[in-house]
């Protein structure tokens, strides 16, 4: 089947959630089915190009799929979290998204410098969190070698901007 038709399927959309005008993709039905979760990590872990040292999960929907995609290639995974979560001394930027802003933070000494990073987070849309990541991974040294995701939203431009950034990104399924 191309295209992750059968993935595609067992993602949910909430019509205005959680504003009026917003079409939420939710992955909450595609974690249920047993096979679905697995398939979404072994496509994902797929699509990781060779030489990852590292992972960075976005939180929160990306700490599930960064995590099992991290224990897949067999090397760690670093938190990208909401800003003031992280107990230690950290890195942290402001970032735009599709409905509001926000302010994510790494441990600054999370990478090791010259690390080549794999970001994965669920849903890819106007890019901003995504960028936002890139940027922590590189304050602390490391390259930012490509992005994973589940669900792209092509229409938003997240895939254009994160390949000006020079990040390659892709994902499993797209969404209008
Ligand atoms: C969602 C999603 C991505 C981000 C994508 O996270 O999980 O992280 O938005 O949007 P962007 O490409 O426009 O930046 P959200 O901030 O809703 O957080 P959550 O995972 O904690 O629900
Ligand atoms: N994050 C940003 N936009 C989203 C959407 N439309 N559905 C789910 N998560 C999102």
């Amino acid at each position: 089947m191309s295209d992750n038709q059968d993935l595609r399927a067992l993602v949910r959309t909430i019509p205005d959630f959680p504003k009026p005008g917003i079409q939420f993709r939710d992955i909450t039905t595609l974690l249920l089915d047993p096979w679905g979760l697995a398939q979404t990590v072994e496509r994902l872990t797929a699509l990781a190009p060779e030489g990852i040292d590292l992972v960075a999960g976005i939180e929160a929907r990306g700490f599930i799929f960064g995590a099992a995609v991290a224990a897949r290639l067999g090397v760690g995974l670093v938190l990208i979290r909401k800003d003031g979560k992280l107990p230690g001394a950290t890195v942290a930027v402001d970032y735009a998204l599709e409905y509001g802003s926000d302010r994510i933070a790494m441990h600054e000494d999370a990478v090791i410098p010259g690390q080549r990073v794999l970001l994965v987070d669920d849903l890819l849309a106007t890019g901003g969190t995504a960028l936002a990541a890139a940027r922590l991974i590189r304050l602390a040294g490391g390259e930012v070698a490509a992005a994973a995701f589940v669900i792209d939203l092509p229409d938003l431009g997240g895939g254009e901007a994160l390949a000006a950034d020079g990040v390659p990104a892709r994902s499993l399924m797209a969404f209008d």
